[in-house]
């Protein structure tokens, strides 16, 4: 791989050890991956952030590096915390785990980062622009930075993504060459997508059958930014699709090659199969939604469901902080608190302990969050439309 003058430098300790050392890495990935050379990026997400997911190693690490004076060079974004960093108490979380979860959030802040615990970034203030390259590690960003708005970023572990902040650059290779981004397979959907939570059905079923393709869909009428991230996220975790095409809606489509590709249909019945697998359940002890992290318009339609409901099971809608803040300008916290629910930022359901806060089924409408709540928080999941979960606690 080329190196210019200066990028030698800093494998030679020029720019200090944490610089070293991080460039060392971007390096080995680049020759890993056969990279030509290194390019900036403009901006960084960095998953790894919850002390559930972390734990003392990685938090160590963490304040390891950021003792010994690392500091990120472009616009760096965190993925949710294990908590709501500001209501913590409030909602219940346990006193050792927030402790431990703040001295994560420390290391962070003295490396520069910005402390904006949330999977949409694009919502929160870090957008990148169509071909920006980036370095991201939400899986559920990656899919919707590349396919929606057409940056270009890998997929990058917590390590590779803070490398890349500290160092403003990362290997060129993968996503961020355009022949890698051409579709492998075609999807026709052949069945009406009715509710948000048939988009994360679609993307659940597919990503178990794709695994780490590159989908050219045809057949989808119609899709708000909203619905787009729910069906990336559930390829990303159900299987690893990193970018996707949607003909007439994402803008890339246009332009890849898509002749000759093996073609996958989906009718209503692989949808209804889907939503037989992601539910385990029977009643939920608590609705969570906002996964990935709920848009405004996305808890507006929750305020206006419950509005003037006494819900009997807690509601939790999981977004930005930045969302938040919005949505208590607009009353929707109100009304969603009046009925019993809660907005909670910063975190979500599967990286906070939920199993270790009395909870066993959760109800959810991301698909993304009914695949792994099972694995990582050992609930089992009612998966269903809003209209449904709202009614199943009312
Ligand atoms: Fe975001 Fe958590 Fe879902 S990180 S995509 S809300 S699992």
């Amino acid at each position: 791989m080329y190196l210019t003058t200066e990028e030698e430098g800093i494998l030679n300790g020029e720019a200090g050890p944490v610089a070293e050392r991080m460039f060392r890495l971007l390096v080995r990935l680049g020759e890993i991956y056969g990279a030509d050379k290194m390019i900036p990026v403009g901006s960084v997400q960095v998953a790894g952030v919850s002390y559930k997911s972390i734990e003392e190693p990685g938090t160590t690490f963490l304040e390891d590096i950021a003792a010994q004076g690392a500091k990120v060079k472009v616009l760096t974004f965190l993925n949710p915390a294990g908590m709501d960093l500001e209501d913590w108490k409030k909602l219940g979380f346990p006193e050792a785990f927030a402790k431990n979860q703040m001295r994560i959030m420390n290391a962070f802040k003295q490396m520069g980062i910005v402390i904006t615990a949330t999977c949409t970034p694009y919502l929160a203030g870090n957008l990148p622009r169509f071909r920006e390259h980036i370095a991201w590690s939400e899986s559920s960003a990656i899919s919707f930075s590349n396919s929606v708005i057409g940056a270009r970023t890998n997929r990058e572990g917590g390590p590779s993504a803070l490398a890349a902040a500290i160092c403003g650059k990362t290997p060129n290779y993968g996503f961020h060459r355009w022949e890698e981004r051409q579709p492998s397979i075609k999807i026709n959907v052949e069945t009406d997508l009715v509710f948000d939570s048939d988009f994360g059905a679609l993307g659940y079923t597919l990503g178990k059958q794709i695994k780490n393709k590159i989908p050219y869909f045809t057949g989808i009428k119609n899709a708000d930014t909203d619905q787009l991230k729910a069906l990336g996220a559930a390829m990303a975790a159900s299987g690893a699709v990193a970018l996707y095409h949607v003909e007439g809606l994402t803008p890339e489509a246009d332009l890849v090659k898509k002749d000759n590709l093996e073609t996958i249909t989906v009718t209503k019945k692989d949808l209804q199969d889907a939503y037989a697998k992601l539910n385990t359940g029977k009643e939920p002890d608590i609705v969570i939604l906002g996964c990935p992290h709920a848009s405004l318009r996305e808890i507006g339609s929750v305020a206006a469901k419950v509005q003037g409901k006494h819900l009997r099971k807690p509601l939790w809608v999981c977004t930005s902080r930045m969302m938040k803040e919005a949505a208590d300008r607009m009353g929707y916290t109100q009304t969603i608190e009046k009925a019993g629910g809660h907005i909670v930022a910063d975190t979500c359901m599967v990286v906070s302990p939920i199993e270790d806060m009395g909870f066993k089924t959760t109800g959810v409408t991301s698909g993304k969050a009914a695949n792994y709540l099972p694995g990582f928080c050992k609930q089992s999941v009612c998966f269903a439309n809003l209209d449904a979960l709202v009614e199943a606690i009312s």
